[in-house]
Protein backbone atom coordinates (compact mmCIF):
# COMPACT_ATOMS: atom_id res chain seq x y z
CA UNK A 1 0.00 0.00 0.00
CA UNK A 2 1.18 3.22 -0.57
CA UNK A 3 0.48 6.44 2.10
CA UNK A 4 1.42 7.57 5.20
CA UNK A 5 0.78 5.20 8.09
CA UNK A 6 -1.49 6.64 10.45
CA UNK A 7 -1.28 4.21 12.94
CA UNK A 8 2.33 2.61 14.00
CA UNK A 9 2.14 -0.27 16.85
CA UNK A 10 5.44 -1.72 17.69
CA UNK A 11 7.02 -3.98 19.71
CA UNK A 12 3.38 -4.29 21.60
CA UNK A 13 2.74 -6.59 24.67
CA UNK A 14 -0.01 -6.75 27.39
CA UNK A 15 0.37 -9.08 30.51
CA UNK A 16 -3.50 -8.19 32.71
CA UNK A 17 -1.97 -9.92 35.50
CA UNK A 18 1.38 -9.53 37.07
CA UNK A 19 2.46 -13.70 36.47
CA UNK A 20 -0.79 -14.61 34.18
CA UNK A 21 -0.26 -15.20 30.37
CA UNK A 22 0.61 -12.38 27.97
CA UNK A 23 -2.73 -11.04 26.07
CA UNK A 24 -0.68 -9.47 23.40
CA UNK A 25 2.79 -11.02 22.90
CA UNK A 26 4.85 -8.68 21.13
CA UNK A 27 3.01 -7.76 17.78
CA UNK A 28 3.94 -5.00 15.18
CA UNK A 29 1.84 -3.51 12.55
CA UNK A 30 0.81 -0.08 10.77
CA UNK A 31 -2.36 1.14 9.55
CA UNK A 32 -1.79 3.75 6.54
CA UNK A 33 -4.23 6.15 5.88
CA UNK A 34 -7.52 5.70 3.86
CA UNK A 35 -7.18 2.16 3.98
CA UNK A 36 -9.17 -0.66 5.59
CA UNK A 37 -7.39 -2.74 8.28
CA UNK A 38 -8.31 -6.04 9.41
CA UNK A 39 -7.41 -8.00 12.54
CA UNK A 40 -8.65 -11.51 11.92
CA UNK A 41 -8.76 -14.26 14.67
CA UNK A 42 -10.18 -16.43 17.60
CA UNK A 43 -11.65 -15.28 20.68
CA UNK A 44 -8.88 -14.65 23.12
CA UNK A 45 -6.94 -13.90 20.56
CA UNK A 46 -5.63 -9.96 21.79
CA UNK A 47 -7.75 -8.51 19.38
CA UNK A 48 -10.06 -5.97 21.87
CA UNK A 49 -6.91 -6.24 23.51
CA UNK A 50 -4.86 -4.17 20.58
CA UNK A 51 -7.68 -2.30 19.62
CA UNK A 52 -7.52 -1.00 23.74
CA UNK A 53 -4.23 0.07 23.19
CA UNK A 54 -4.89 2.02 20.11
CA UNK A 55 -7.84 3.57 21.76
CA UNK A 56 -5.69 4.58 24.77
CA UNK A 57 -7.92 2.45 27.33
CA UNK A 58 -5.69 -0.33 27.90
CA UNK A 59 -1.96 -0.02 29.25
CA UNK A 60 0.61 -1.35 27.25
CA UNK A 61 2.82 -3.77 29.26
CA UNK A 62 5.69 -2.59 26.64
CA UNK A 63 5.85 -1.38 23.54
CA UNK A 64 5.01 1.52 21.29
CA UNK A 65 1.43 3.31 20.07
CA UNK A 66 1.27 6.08 17.79
CA UNK A 67 -1.53 7.67 15.93
CA UNK A 68 -0.93 10.44 14.12
CA UNK A 69 2.70 10.49 15.27
CA UNK A 70 1.10 11.22 18.52
CA UNK A 71 2.38 8.29 21.04
CA UNK A 72 -0.54 6.88 22.74
CA UNK A 73 0.72 6.80 26.19
CA UNK A 74 1.80 10.24 26.34
CA UNK A 75 -0.56 12.62 24.41
CA UNK A 76 -4.10 10.84 25.25
CA UNK A 77 -5.79 13.93 24.31
CA UNK A 78 -4.66 14.45 20.44
CA UNK A 79 -5.21 10.89 20.08
CA UNK A 80 -8.86 10.42 21.05
CA UNK A 81 -9.58 13.84 19.13
CA UNK A 82 -8.45 11.90 16.21
CA UNK A 83 -10.01 8.38 16.62
CA UNK A 84 -13.66 6.61 16.88
CA UNK A 85 -14.83 3.69 18.35
CA UNK A 86 -17.28 1.15 17.89
CA UNK A 87 -16.93 -1.41 20.95
CA UNK A 88 -18.04 -4.87 20.87
CA UNK A 89 -20.80 -4.27 23.07
CA UNK A 90 -23.41 -1.20 23.20
CA UNK A 91 -22.07 1.95 24.82
CA UNK A 92 -24.99 4.04 24.48
CA UNK A 93 -26.83 6.35 26.91
CA UNK A 94 -29.80 4.39 26.71
CA UNK A 95 -32.06 6.60 28.80
CA UNK A 96 -31.37 9.40 26.48
CA UNK A 97 -32.97 9.76 23.09
CA UNK A 98 -30.68 9.32 20.06
CA UNK A 99 -30.28 12.67 19.06
CA UNK A 100 -29.62 13.86 22.94
CA UNK A 101 -26.93 10.95 22.54
CA UNK A 102 -25.29 12.98 19.58
CA UNK A 103 -25.41 16.24 21.45
CA UNK A 104 -24.47 15.48 24.50
CA UNK A 105 -20.94 13.53 22.54
CA UNK A 106 -20.20 16.85 20.29
CA UNK A 107 -20.41 19.10 23.13
CA UNK A 108 -17.63 16.22 25.29
CA UNK A 109 -15.51 17.05 22.01
CA UNK A 110 -15.72 20.96 22.29
CA UNK A 111 -18.07 21.22 19.55
CA UNK A 112 -19.83 24.77 19.51
CA UNK A 113 -23.08 24.94 20.81
CA UNK A 114 -25.25 26.21 18.00
CA UNK A 115 -23.83 23.77 15.33
CA UNK A 116 -24.14 20.50 17.33
CA UNK A 117 -27.86 20.14 16.87
CA UNK A 118 -27.59 20.49 13.37
CA UNK A 119 -24.46 18.32 13.06
CA UNK A 120 -26.33 15.52 14.58
CA UNK A 121 -29.32 15.37 12.62
CA UNK A 122 -27.06 15.43 9.95
CA UNK A 123 -25.85 12.12 11.27
CA UNK A 124 -28.94 10.40 11.70
CA UNK A 125 -29.80 11.29 8.42
CA UNK A 126 -26.44 9.58 6.97
CA UNK A 127 -27.45 6.24 9.31
CA UNK A 128 -30.98 5.90 7.90
CA UNK A 129 -32.23 7.22 11.63
CA UNK A 130 -33.95 10.66 10.70
CA UNK A 131 -37.40 9.83 11.84
CA UNK A 132 -36.21 8.01 15.32
CA UNK A 133 -34.17 10.94 16.63
CA UNK A 134 -36.25 11.85 19.29
CA UNK A 135 -37.06 8.03 20.40
CA UNK A 136 -35.09 6.98 23.52
CA UNK A 137 -32.24 4.54 22.50
CA UNK A 138 -34.05 2.24 24.88
CA UNK A 139 -36.62 1.70 21.64
CA UNK A 140 -34.03 0.82 19.48
CA UNK A 141 -33.30 -2.59 18.02
CA UNK A 142 -29.46 -3.62 18.11
CA UNK A 143 -29.08 -2.99 14.33
CA UNK A 144 -30.30 0.61 15.23
CA UNK A 145 -28.60 0.96 18.40
CA UNK A 146 -25.12 0.10 16.10
CA UNK A 147 -25.72 2.29 13.45
CA UNK A 148 -26.43 5.12 16.13
CA UNK A 149 -23.23 4.59 17.72
CA UNK A 150 -21.72 5.00 14.15
CA UNK A 151 -23.40 8.50 13.72
CA UNK A 152 -21.85 9.32 16.97
CA UNK A 153 -18.55 8.20 16.71
CA UNK A 154 -19.27 10.25 13.54
CA UNK A 155 -19.93 13.69 15.21
CA UNK A 156 -16.25 14.64 15.73
CA UNK A 157 -14.74 13.47 12.14
CA UNK A 158 -12.15 10.85 13.70
CA UNK A 159 -9.38 10.24 11.23
CA UNK A 160 -9.54 6.57 11.98
CA UNK A 161 -12.70 4.87 12.94
CA UNK A 162 -11.72 1.51 15.04
CA UNK A 163 -14.85 -1.27 14.98
CA UNK A 164 -14.42 -4.21 17.07
CA UNK A 165 -16.56 -7.41 16.26
CA UNK A 166 -19.10 -5.08 14.55
CA UNK A 167 -21.25 -7.87 12.65
CA UNK A 168 -21.14 -10.75 15.08
CA UNK A 169 -24.64 -9.69 16.73
CA UNK A 170 -26.07 -8.36 13.55
CA UNK A 171 -28.89 -9.72 11.23
CA UNK A 172 -27.70 -10.34 7.61
CA UNK A 173 -29.57 -6.83 6.25
CA UNK A 174 -28.06 -4.51 9.05
CA UNK A 175 -24.96 -6.46 8.42
CA UNK A 176 -24.78 -5.61 4.77
CA UNK A 177 -26.03 -1.79 5.89
CA UNK A 178 -23.19 -1.85 7.88
CA UNK A 179 -20.69 -3.00 5.34
CA UNK A 180 -21.84 -0.52 2.86
CA UNK A 181 -21.50 2.28 5.14
CA UNK A 182 -17.89 1.21 5.87
CA UNK A 183 -16.67 1.30 1.92
CA UNK A 184 -18.11 4.83 1.64
CA UNK A 185 -16.60 6.16 5.23
CA UNK A 186 -13.25 4.82 3.07
CA UNK A 187 -14.53 6.58 0.00
CA UNK A 188 -14.99 9.96 2.34
CA UNK A 189 -10.92 9.21 3.32
CA UNK A 190 -11.57 7.82 6.70
CA UNK A 191 -9.30 4.87 7.49
CA UNK A 192 -10.83 2.04 9.43
CA UNK A 193 -9.77 -0.55 11.21
CA UNK A 194 -12.13 -3.79 12.39
CA UNK A 195 -11.59 -7.09 14.12
CA UNK A 196 -13.40 -9.86 13.27
CA UNK A 197 -13.69 -13.81 12.93
CA UNK A 198 -15.75 -13.50 10.20
CA UNK A 199 -14.09 -14.72 7.27
CA UNK A 200 -16.06 -13.51 4.58
CA UNK A 201 -16.44 -10.47 6.34
CA UNK A 202 -12.71 -9.94 6.71
CA UNK A 203 -12.44 -10.61 2.79
CA UNK A 204 -14.84 -8.73 1.50
CA UNK A 205 -13.98 -5.50 3.14
CA UNK A 206 -10.17 -5.29 4.12
CA UNK A 207 -7.56 -4.31 2.15
CA UNK A 208 -4.78 -5.68 4.38
CA UNK A 209 -5.49 -8.22 7.32
CA UNK A 210 -3.15 -9.06 10.24
CA UNK A 211 -3.96 -12.87 11.24
CA UNK A 212 -3.82 -12.92 14.93
CA UNK A 213 -3.69 -16.02 17.47
CA UNK A 214 -2.43 -16.26 20.99
CA UNK A 215 -1.53 -12.86 21.20
CA UNK A 216 0.76 -12.96 18.01
CA UNK A 217 0.49 -11.86 14.31
CA UNK A 218 0.96 -14.75 11.83
CA UNK A 219 0.15 -13.49 9.21
CA UNK A 220 -0.37 -9.88 7.61
CA UNK A 221 -1.35 -9.23 3.86
CA UNK A 222 -3.67 -8.44 1.32
CA UNK A 223 -6.72 -11.29 1.59
CA UNK A 224 -5.02 -11.80 -2.02
CA UNK A 225 -1.60 -12.45 -0.63
CA UNK A 226 -2.79 -14.39 2.20
CA UNK A 227 -4.65 -17.12 -0.25
CA UNK A 228 -0.73 -17.36 -1.68
CA UNK A 229 0.47 -18.51 1.34
CA UNK A 230 -1.86 -21.67 0.92
CA UNK A 231 0.28 -24.44 -0.79
CA UNK A 232 -2.98 -24.68 -2.34
CA UNK A 233 -3.19 -25.93 -6.03
CA UNK A 234 -2.60 -23.02 -8.48
CA UNK A 235 -4.49 -23.54 -11.71
CA UNK A 236 -7.97 -22.61 -13.48
CA UNK A 237 -11.52 -24.27 -13.06
CA UNK A 238 -13.96 -24.16 -16.14
CA UNK A 239 -17.07 -25.06 -17.62
CA UNK A 240 -17.56 -26.05 -21.30
CA UNK A 241 -20.71 -26.92 -23.15
CA UNK A 242 -20.62 -30.10 -24.62
CA UNK A 243 -20.27 -33.80 -23.17
CA UNK A 244 -16.70 -34.53 -24.06
CA UNK A 245 -13.67 -33.13 -22.12
CA UNK A 246 -11.54 -29.89 -23.64
CA UNK A 247 -8.41 -31.28 -25.28
CA UNK A 248 -6.01 -29.07 -24.88
CA UNK A 249 -2.65 -28.82 -26.38
CA UNK A 250 0.53 -28.99 -24.25
CA UNK A 251 2.71 -25.81 -22.96
CA UNK A 252 0.66 -22.28 -21.77
CA UNK A 253 1.75 -23.74 -18.02
CA UNK A 254 -1.02 -26.55 -18.47
CA UNK A 255 0.60 -29.02 -15.89
CA UNK A 256 -2.52 -31.54 -15.37
CA UNK A 257 -6.07 -31.80 -16.15
CA UNK A 258 -9.03 -33.94 -14.65
CA UNK A 259 -12.96 -33.49 -15.46
CA UNK A 260 -16.21 -34.58 -15.62
CA UNK A 261 -18.87 -34.93 -17.45
CA UNK A 262 -22.33 -33.57 -16.55
CA UNK A 263 -25.66 -33.13 -17.96
CA UNK A 264 -23.89 -32.16 -21.49
CA UNK A 265 -21.40 -30.03 -20.02
CA UNK A 266 -17.76 -30.56 -19.18
CA UNK A 267 -16.73 -29.29 -15.61
CA UNK A 268 -12.75 -29.47 -15.68
CA UNK A 269 -9.65 -28.07 -13.47
CA UNK A 270 -6.82 -27.34 -15.20
CA UNK A 271 -3.59 -27.62 -13.00
CA UNK A 272 -0.38 -25.36 -13.61
CA UNK A 273 0.53 -21.65 -14.12
CA UNK A 274 -1.98 -21.27 -17.44
CA UNK A 275 -4.03 -17.80 -16.64
CA UNK A 276 -7.81 -17.78 -17.43
CA UNK A 277 -7.46 -15.04 -20.09
CA UNK A 278 -5.17 -17.96 -21.83
CA UNK A 279 -7.50 -20.78 -21.41
CA UNK A 280 -10.55 -18.82 -22.63
CA UNK A 281 -8.78 -18.61 -25.75
CA UNK A 282 -7.94 -22.15 -25.85
CA UNK A 283 -11.70 -22.92 -25.39
CA UNK A 284 -12.33 -20.68 -28.26
CA UNK A 285 -9.64 -22.11 -30.23
CA UNK A 286 -10.97 -26.00 -29.63
CA UNK A 287 -14.46 -24.32 -30.69
CA UNK A 288 -16.48 -24.88 -27.59
CA UNK A 289 -18.97 -22.30 -25.91
CA UNK A 290 -17.27 -21.43 -22.13
CA UNK A 291 -19.63 -21.44 -19.85
CA UNK A 292 -17.42 -20.41 -16.39
CA UNK A 293 -13.95 -19.75 -15.95
CA UNK A 294 -12.57 -19.26 -12.55
CA UNK A 295 -9.22 -18.94 -10.49
CA UNK A 296 -8.82 -21.55 -8.11
CA UNK A 297 -8.00 -20.16 -4.85
CA UNK A 298 -8.65 -21.22 -0.93
CA UNK A 299 -10.69 -19.14 1.20
CA UNK A 300 -9.29 -17.13 4.38
CA UNK A 301 -10.86 -20.02 6.35
CA UNK A 302 -8.23 -22.30 4.66
CA UNK A 303 -5.21 -19.75 5.21
CA UNK A 304 -6.18 -19.72 9.25
CA UNK A 305 -6.32 -23.53 9.16
CA UNK A 306 -3.14 -23.99 7.40
CA UNK A 307 -1.41 -21.50 9.59
CA UNK A 308 -2.65 -22.90 12.85
CA UNK A 309 -4.07 -26.45 12.34
CA UNK A 310 -7.20 -25.24 13.50
CA UNK A 311 -10.56 -24.23 12.80
CA UNK A 312 -11.44 -20.23 13.62
CA UNK A 313 -14.48 -21.17 15.29
N1 LIG B 1 -9.38 -7.03 31.69
C1 LIG B 1 -8.80 -8.22 31.55
N2 LIG B 1 -8.23 -8.83 32.62
C2 LIG B 1 -7.62 -10.04 32.50
N3 LIG B 1 -7.53 -10.73 31.34
C3 LIG B 1 -8.08 -10.17 30.24
C4 LIG B 1 -8.75 -8.89 30.29
N4 LIG B 1 -9.19 -8.59 29.03
C5 LIG B 1 -8.83 -9.65 28.26
N5 LIG B 1 -8.16 -10.58 28.96
C6 LIG B 1 -7.59 -11.84 28.43
O1 LIG B 1 -6.68 -11.52 27.40
C7 LIG B 1 -6.78 -12.42 26.30
C8 LIG B 1 -7.10 -11.65 25.03
O2 LIG B 1 -8.40 -11.09 25.15
P1 LIG B 1 -9.03 -10.11 24.07
O3 LIG B 1 -8.04 -9.05 23.75
O4 LIG B 1 -10.35 -9.69 24.58
O5 LIG B 1 -9.17 -11.09 22.82
P2 LIG B 1 -10.18 -11.04 21.57
O6 LIG B 1 -10.75 -9.68 21.47
O7 LIG B 1 -9.33 -11.43 20.41
O8 LIG B 1 -11.23 -12.08 21.85
C9 LIG B 1 -7.85 -13.42 26.69
O9 LIG B 1 -7.22 -14.56 27.21
C10 LIG B 1 -8.64 -12.70 27.75
O10 LIG B 1 -9.22 -13.59 28.66
MG1 LIG C 1 -12.71 -9.03 21.43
Amino acid sequence: MSGAALVEVAGLHKRYLAHGPEAVAGIDFSIVEGEIFGLLGPNGAGKTTTIGAITTRVKPSAGLVTVDGFDVARDAVSVKQRIAVIPQRPNLDRSLTAIENLVFHAAYFGEPRRTRRRRAEEMLERMGLEGRADDKVDTYSGGMAQRLMIARALMHEPRLLILDEPTTVLDPQSRLFLWDTMTDLRERGVTLMLTTHDMVEADRLCDRIAVVDHGTIIALDTPRGLRSLLPAERGVEVTVAGAQPLELPGGDGVESVEGRVEEDRWHGRVYGDVTAARLAELVRAADRDLIELRRMEGTLEDVFVHLTGRELR
